[in-house]
């Protein structure tokens, strides 16, 4: 339908219809069961209201979607089909590293290749948009959906947006391959404030624009098709309720065009956060903010109409609201074919969709610490831990992914090498049970329950009981791997002196054990670099690599007064960019075009890189700054470009920095940068870097 058609739609839309358009309810009002992924509402919503309802979330399947769009259709007077929206976040039956662990691959491609899967599977199952990618950065280890976004890195996190929406969106929505994107959580969520759940956020202006937004830009410059609210504050008002936020910052200048819904409740929410009186005024604050969509408040379902007609919002601007959300829909194709796209027999979980899972997991698991252990070659090998026969290894937020589908650490190992000894896990084990075994697998870490939505930590340790078994071990003479799964960084120092190898495999989905065995057993050298800090305490949360240097910085302290813990380093126990893998490549020249850079000379970049090694394997290449003096402070090391490619004896790298890379932003997000000296520093990871002063000029 184009648009001609669609706003003559419009005119014959009576206002019930119009506010309809804007109400998003759960698969609950429609008597099928779906993800209830809020307070449960229990709101009386009448027939005619749902009969003139805009969009449904949660609920998912050929079927269960075709029937409620039928019935709806039946009902609705100028049958305007429903959007039916859910959160495939990181895959569909399908499931992917969770993000933060597909960050850690620092290859964004598989941010590409794997929502695609999701897309392809997604709608084919009746889903039309998806609320992902989450694109907050990832600040505080103390929080729970670090797992939901792609690190705590601006850059690494803008280049990873981008690639999700193309992969949910491609080259357009009308067919089979694609889900509209619906970027989230608009803004600056991840800095809840003591790492809890929907705290309070307060940021300058300023650090919004230097740090949050590069993530959300590079959504909106993907062509994301929607955007969340946050529950959080910004600047003292609820985002959802925020008109300086929605309105003049995303939409007019960012210039995002699309719909914008709220996050579960988030309307309603402003009467909690004591800036709306009731039902009424939070509509009107959350409309004439440019909200275009209540996600389960009720508010718009209920005030909307009054608002308009007694002009505490203008019609002028519902309709602008409603054009937007029907314009999706003629994308979507759905006003010829309000089930396009279903299809009984879409091909789940096929051997291509888990051979790109298989290559995401072994990309995003990063080996941290490894004592000459692996690749391991000892037969003498037992597996134990409490996640080592579990199929809870695909994360929070895996949508429709079956645990059925998970293939254990147990079955998957001893599938591939029935030498390998299963000890069924018990804090209270026998050690005889390894008398007849060198070295200990022992899977272990949090659960999926212990990071996701609502679900923010103060003790972010490991288990005492697993640090326990697994000094045990060791004072038995066993060799330890150790592999953590976790949602979060979590603190490792107290189990790390006992651990001989220790893998971070965050949640690695459907192919988890298959990844972790490739990698063990030196079928896939491992490629991964963190992109998020692990503390060395949790009391020094929020921590990240991203620090600036104070007015008195440990290092050049010679003398108590100094920025510094008197019970901890202040180092974390593992850096942002930190990885280890088989070949011990090292970087053996650099070549630099230029000493000097302007807004006319780039600086090209020769890097040569020699493997010692028989192992061939993927190197990611981070080049970071320091601006030694700057109009306003900067963080000591900043990413500002990055690569992963293939060495197998010897590899020169070429890249090319501009001006505009070395730049930061102002409050009112221009890029700048004054004259000056700038430290580069390049590496194969966040550990060993090369530095090079350059000139700006
Ligand atoms: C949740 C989450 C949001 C999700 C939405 C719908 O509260 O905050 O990320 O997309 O509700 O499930």
């Amino acid at each position: 339908m184009n648009e001609n058609a669609l706003s003559k739609l419009l005119t014959e839309m009576t206002i019930e219809e119009k506010v309809g358009q804007c109400v998003q309810l759960s698969g609950d009002y429609y008597e099928v069961s779906g993800e209830i992924t809020g307070p449960k509402s229990n709101e009386d919503v009448s027939e005619t209201q749902i009969n003139n309802v805009g969009s449904v979330l949660g609920v998912f399947g050929s079927d269960v979607c075709r029937k409620i769009q039928k019935s709806h259709l039946e009902n609705s007077r100028l049958s305007i089909p429903l959007l039916f929206m859910a959160d495939i976040v990181h895959g569909c039956n399908t499931i992917f590293p969770v993000p933060i662990g597909l960050g850690s691959s620092f290859n964004p491609s598989l941010a590409y290749e794997s929502s695609k899967v999701a897309a392809y599977e997604g709608r084919q199952q009746g889903i039309h948009v998806t609320f992902a990618p989450m694109l907050d950065l990832a600040v505080d280890a103390r929080w729970g959906r670090n797992m939901e976004t792609s690190s705590e890195d601006p850059k690494l996190n803008a280049v990873f947006a981008k690639e999700y929406v193309h992969g949910f969106q491609q080259d357009g929505l009308n067919n089979k391959n694609t889900m509209a994107s619906c970027i989230k959580h608009f803004a600056a969520y991840g800095m809840v404030q003591a790492g809890r759940e929907y705290n309070t956020v307060d940021l300058s202006r300023r650090f919004l624009m230097q740090s949050h937004l590069p993530s959300y830009q590079s959504g909106v410059d993907a062509g994301a098709k929607m955007a969340m609210t946050a529950f959080n504050t910004y600047d003292s008002r609820p985002c959802t309720g925020n008109k300086s936020l929605l309105d003049d910052l995303l939409r007019k200048q960012m210039g995002f065009d699309g719909v914008i819904i709220s996050d579960w409740g988030a309307v309603k929410e402003l009467i909690n956060h004591q800036v709306a009186a009731d039902n009424y005024d939070a509509s009107v604050q959350s409309f004439n903010a440019t909200c275009d969509i209540d996600m389960m408040s009720n508010c718009y379902n209920t005030e909307l109409i009054d608002a308009v007609k007694n002009g505490g919002v203008d019609e002028a601007l519902l309709d602008e609201a409603v054009m937007r959300i029907l314009k999706l829909k003629a994308e979507l194709g759905l006003f010829e074919d309000p089930y396009n796209q279903i299809n009984d027999e879409v091909a789940l979980l096929s051997s291509e969709s888990k051979e790109v899972a298989l290559q995401a997991a072994q990309e995003s698991i990063v080996l941290l610490k490894n004592e000459q252990v692996l690749p391991l070659r000892d037969n003498r090998v037992a597996l134990f831990g409490p996640m080592s026969n579990s199929g809870d290894l695909m994360g929070p937020w895996s949508w429709h992914g079956n645990e059925n589908d998970v293939e254990t650490n147990k079955h998957c190992f001893i599938r591939n090498d029935e030498k390998i000894k299963f000890v069924e896990y018990s804090p209270a084990f026998n050690i005889s049970a390894f008398k007849d075994v060198d070295t200990v697998i022992f899977s272990g870490g949090e659960n999926s329950f212990e990071s996701g939505e609502s679900n923010s930590k103060v003790d972010i340790n490991l288990n005492q009981s697993q640090i326990d078994t697994i000094k045990k071990l060791k004072q038995i003479g066993k060799k330890i791997i150790f592999i953590n799964y976790s949602g979060r960084p979590t603190v490792l120092t107290e189990v790390e002196p006992y651990c001989d190898a220790i893998i971070q495999a965050w949640f690695p989905g459907t192919m988890a054990s298959q990844a972790l065995y490739n990698i063990i057993f030196g079928k896939y050298n491992p490629s991964a670099r963190l992109s998020m800090t692990f503390p060395r305490h949790g009391g020094q949360c929020p921590i990240s690599y991203l620090e600036y240097q104070t007015g008195r910085p440990k290092e050049q302290g010679v003398d108590d007064y100094v920025s510094k813990y008197i019970d901890c380093e202040n180092t974390p126990l593992y850096k942002f960019g930190h990885g280890l893998n088989y070949n011990n490549s090292e970087i053996t020249n650099i070549n630099y075009s230029s000493d000097y850079i302007s807004e006319k000379e780039n600086i090209k970049i020769d890097v040569d890189i020699t493997n010692n090694s028989e192992f061939s394997g993927d190197e990611v290449l981070m080049v970071f700054i320091n601006d030694v003096v700057s109009g306003l402070i900067r963080p000591m090391k900043e990413l500002i470009h990055f690569d992963k490619f293939m060495v197998e004896d010897k590899h020169t790298y070429s890249f090319e920095i501009t001006l505009d890379d070395l730049k930061y932003v102002d409050q009112d997000n221009n890029r700048l940068i004054e004259p000056g000296v700038v430290e580069l520093f390049i590496g194969l990871d966040s550990n060993n870097l090369v530095q090079k002063n350059i000139e700006v000029r």
